[in-house]
């Protein structure tokens, strides 16, 4: 059927009404630093720094001025028996600022890809160790670990699983997920209660025995799903339970590393080491997809035996370490170094957190939450209607007021630039109220 706007017939669009869309489509033709342009000419503040990506803002010129470098130098390279000189580099770069211990990158080209990647070096490590009944793969209920089909299969959120159902990959089980609105709505930072969850694992192991288990994969801080920041001591528990069962512990850092807790990576912020962390996004601040995931020396050199002449892993892409994306992600990593987003992250969380929660006796919020710079404002769902009111609010803000503000259903979820300017971002929150004024 067509959408009446012939134009945009053929574009399938990701994770959006398509219908809904294109009766009024929304469309970006240019972006600079924390603002993009519309197709009428306006200027737009991104309240979400892309899609959780970009970070250091829009086209910043140190990073276009290295791509446009190396697409003119060398613009492609298979990394399969041969490789270039930019994914070596870049490999070192990130294990430098990676957690102790973690020393080892495999380049990706999205998060999907690196948590498939991640769950398939979890599995031929154990076997390389002679524990190949260690299969199973336990997610955590509202989870999101991308849509291909290890990731989904992980993941915990049910609109994203329930049509691939039959199809999930087996010998899968999730622990409970850590939101408890009764107790902890409205919390700033970390909710004090609720680290037992974890202990959740232990039924999981019980369940199967430990020792069938390969893998527990967690985002450090779900973001996906709405942000749900663990609750204290939380991960140090499920280390802890790990260990004791042999089990690799994944955290899926694909939004939480390069910066948006102020610090490397999430691991650091939590003082928590996984065996192995999945990434993307901010790897090249959104400009070229591209993903890693960093393992740890145990981990990887359980791969280095046999025979020196035969692959140790028969897995990558025909992308993996590309020259142009991985140009990207040196720029990137050395924007970030040179001027200090990561501490500029930090120096902002306070400001973000109390904009959010100037949000909580609104008449339509039921709960704020926020850790680093991740936050969300949950609206009431309207009885007739679940989403409408975060729908509404991201059409009015696109429309009325000049801003992208993503919702997920009645969930406005915030990811500010990590070099926010503290007065545009309560600019953005002044509009992003009036909007919610005005709803019913
Ligand atoms: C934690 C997490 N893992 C994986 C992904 C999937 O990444 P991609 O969309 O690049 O495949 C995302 C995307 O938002 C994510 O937030």
């Amino acid at each position: 059927m067509s959408s009446g706007n012939d134009k945009l017939d053929a574009y399938w669009m990701p994770f959006t009404a398509n219908r809904d869309f294109k009766m009024n489509p929304r469309v970006i033709t240019g972006a600079s630093g924390h603002y993009y342009t519309s197709q009428d000419g306006s200027k737009l503040y991104d309240t979400f720094s892309g899609l959780w990506t970009s970070g250091v803002g829009h086209c910043h010129p140190k990073i276009v001025e290295a791509v446009q470098k190396q697409v003119a130098e060398l613009d492609y390279c298979m990394t399969f028996q041969v490789t270039n000189n930019k994914a070596i580099e870049l490999a070192e770069k990130v294990t430098g600022i990676a957690p102790e211990g973690i020393d080892h990158c495999f380049f990706t080209n999205s998060g999907s890809e690196s948590v498939d990647t991640a769950l398939k070096i979890a599995l031929g490590y154990h076997r390389a160790r002679g524990e190949g009944n260690r299969t199973r793969l336990i997610g955590r209920e509202r989870g999101y670990h991308g849509v291909n089909f290890g990731g989904m299969s992980v993941g915990g959120i049910v609109p994203n699983r329930k049509v691939f159902s039959a199809n999930l990959i087996p010998g899968v089980d999730h622990i409970r997920h850590t939101h408890d609105i009764k107790r902890s709505a409205f919390t700033r930072g970390l909710p004090e209660q609720g680290a037992e969850l974890a202990d959740d694992l232990e039924r999981l192991c019980a369940l199967h025995d430990g020792s069938n288990i390969a893998a527990v994969i967690v985002e450090p801080v779900a973001g996906s799903t709405g942000i749900l920041p663990p609750p204290v001591a939380y991960l140090k528990r499920l280390r802890e339970i790990c260990d004791q069962h042999g089990i690799l512990l994944i955290f899926d850092e694909v939004i939480t590393a390069f910066g948006r807790l102020g610090t490397a990576f999430a691991a650091d912020r939590f003082d928590v080491t996984p065996d192995i962390i999945t990434t993307a996004k901010g790897l090249t601040n959104g400009v070229i997809p591209m993903g890693a995931v960093l393992v740890r020396d145990s981990v990887y050199d359980a791969f280095m035996q046999g025979p020196e002449n035969m692959i140790e892993l028969f897995h990558g892409y025909t992308y993996s370490g590309h020259p142009v994306a991985a140009a990207a992600g040196l720029a990137t990593m050395q924007v970030y170094e040179d001027e200090g987003i990561f501490e500029q992250a930090n120096g902002l969380e306070m400001h973000f957190e109390d904009l959010l929660h100037s949000f909580a006796d609104h008449k339509h919020v039921i709960d704020v939450r926020n850790f680093g710079l991740m936050g969300a404002i949950e609206m009431a769902p309207r009885d007739d209607a679940p989403g409408a009111r975060g729908g509404e609010t991201h059409k009015k803000c696109f429309w009325d007021e000049n801003h992208i503000v993503r919702n997920g259903m009645d969930t406005l979820q915030l990811s500010p630039f990590l070099n926010s300017d503290p007065d545009e971002m309560e600019q953005s929150f002044n509009a992003i109220r009036r909007v919610l004024d005005t709803l019913e």
